[in-house]
């Protein structure tokens, strides 16, 4: 497979599959029912196991589903639970998504963009940015994007978190959880951002903001807050 993606966070979800809560899908999920008709086509990228493939198919007229994911471990899983196409790969790979696409109605990237790490925090952006150009290639012309993230707070904050990861994972590589679930040490390195980060993103790849949804802001300690983000956008032009 393509070396288009990091590979420490490759061997990391290669060794680790764990699975999230599907009830952070509920506001796609309910976008999904008003809009999608059963004739029309999603992509789930970074799709994991399946299991937001497998809530879109039980809950919405959509059937026609893939994923793409860097893992052949999660794809195997999601094929079996949901009957899907896959594709092996990562959304950083230009000739992968435009071979791809542009073939799909609808995106699905849900808590993958902070996973797009690079060796900086600044690079990091770049890899986000480009994972949405790339995720609009794979979109029909008029086609949507919906994207969940958990943006964090201060912005400040995720450059130090970034950077304390990266350092310390560099000294010690294996993942460390102390106190509180959320406060690990180690890979994979992450690259969180706030609401506003996310949308100035948006803005920089041509696609036009639909709808947000900010829920569910938690205190996490030290000063750290999240909030669970959905946005939905909608493909115009020729992204930039
Ligand atoms: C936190 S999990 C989220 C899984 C699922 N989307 C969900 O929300 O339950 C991140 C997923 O992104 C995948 N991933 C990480 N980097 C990727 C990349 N460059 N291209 C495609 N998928 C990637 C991982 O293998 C993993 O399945």
């Amino acid at each position: 497979m393509s070396e288009a993606c990091d590979l420490h966070t490759q061997a990391y979800f290669d060794a680790h599959t764990p699975q999230w809560r599907s009830d952070r899908y509920l506001p796609m999920i309910d976008w999904l029912k008003a809009h999608a008709r059963g004739d029309q086509s999603l992509i789930d990228i970074g799709c994991g196991t399946g299991n937001i493939l497998a809530f879109i198919k039980q809950n919405t007229p959509l059937h026609e589903l893939a994923g793409i994911d860097i893992t052949q471990r999660y794809l195997d899983q999601a094929a079996a639970n949901v009957g899907c196409t896959t594709h092996l790969g990562s959304v950083l790979d230009d000739e992968l998504c435009r071979k791809i696409g542009p073939r799909y109605d609808y995106a699905v990237m849900g808590a993958v963009l902070h996973h797009l790490v690079s060796a900086t925090r600044r690079s990091s952006f770049d890899n986000a940015r480009r994972a949405l150009v790339n995720a609009v290639a794979m979109l029909k012309s008029g086609g949507h994007l919906l994207i969940y993230e958990p943006a964090h707070y201060p912005a400040a904050a995720m450059w130090g978190v970034f950077w304390l990861k990266r350092c310390g994972s560099a000294i010690a590589p294996r993942r460390l959880e102390v106190g509180k679930q959320w406060l690990n040490f180690g890979l994979p390195v992450v690259s969180y951002f706030t609401n506003e980060q996310l949308l100035a993103m948006f803005n920089a790849v041509g696609v036009e903001l639909i709808e947000q949804q900010i829920n569910d802001p938690k205190k996490l300690g030290l000063g750290i807050r999240r909030t669970s983000s959905t946005f939905v956008l909608r493909k115009t032009g020729s992204p930039v």
